[in-house]
């Protein structure tokens, strides 16, 4: 993945919150505070208006850039997580022009330990983390049978998307949800929701580079 690519995830990403927007805000009115769409489309909008002065830049740059936003403008308990979850993945791929798939599995490895660090929140806990980790299992699966194809992609995006699911029959243990604990059991995640759109867009575009086999 190179740095086009890179901006190209970045992009796709937006674009997606933008239009889950409403959708994303609605999962956070039943268990949260109805914010969270609000929150990640503010934070991608000032992501996209800033992009333009670091994409000459190396791939740390760029997303230690993503980072500084998203830590500056988004509120909340999302905006510190996933401005984390970019600067510890930038912090791996600094100086880099280019990513082998063993670096953007390193990237979103260390990305993970980032929230986990930050947020606690263990596998289970119904978080953005319960999408992340089967995702990057998947993700290091496909790595290991050195398959970054459309196909092995879409187990990837398969694997986020599963673990997105299953949030809803979980008792929320962190964050604002766990106020509500058996009540919050039911409700898909809004955090876990967006972390899905986030690893879709990656995996497609590196997809999309890595061709059909
Ligand atoms: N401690 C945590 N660790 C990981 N993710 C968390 C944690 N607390 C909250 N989240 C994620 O943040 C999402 C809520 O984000 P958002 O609505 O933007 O912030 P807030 O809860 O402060 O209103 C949750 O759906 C959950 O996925
Ligand atoms: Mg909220």
């Amino acid at each position: 993945m190179n740095q086009a690519q890179v901006i190209e995830w970045l992009q796709k990403f937006a674009d997606a919150i933008e239009q889950n927007k409403d959708y994303l805000t609605e999962l956070d009115a039943a268990i949260g505070d109805a914010d969270h769409g609000i929150n990640m489309d503010r934070g991608f909008k000032k992501v996209m208006e800033q992009l333009p002065t670091v994409v000459d830049q190396d791939i740390g740059s760029i997303l230690k850039k993503v980072s500084m936003v998203l830590i500056s403008s988004v509120g909340g308990a999302s905006g510190p997580l996933y401005g984390t979850f970019f600067l510890r993945g930038s912090t791996v791929v600094m100086g880099k022009q280019e990513l082998a798939p063993e670096d953007t599995l390193k990237l979103l490895q260390a990305g993970l330990e980032g929230v986990v660090q930050r947020g606690k929140a263990r596998l289970g806990d119904k978080t953005m983390v319960d999408a992340l980790s089967p995702a990057v299992e998947a993700f290091r699966q496909a790595v290991d049978d050195r398959k970054t194809t459309e196909s092995a992609m879409k187990s990837a995006i398969a694997a986020a998307e599963q673990g997105m699911k299953d949030t809803i029959p979980m008792i929320a243990k962190k964050g604002r949800a766990s106020y509500l604990g058996k009540r919050s059991i039911g409700h898909q995640d809004p955090g876990a929701t967006s972390t899905y759109l986030m690893l879709n867009s990656l995996f497609e575009t590196i997809g999309e580079e890595g061709g059909k086999e």
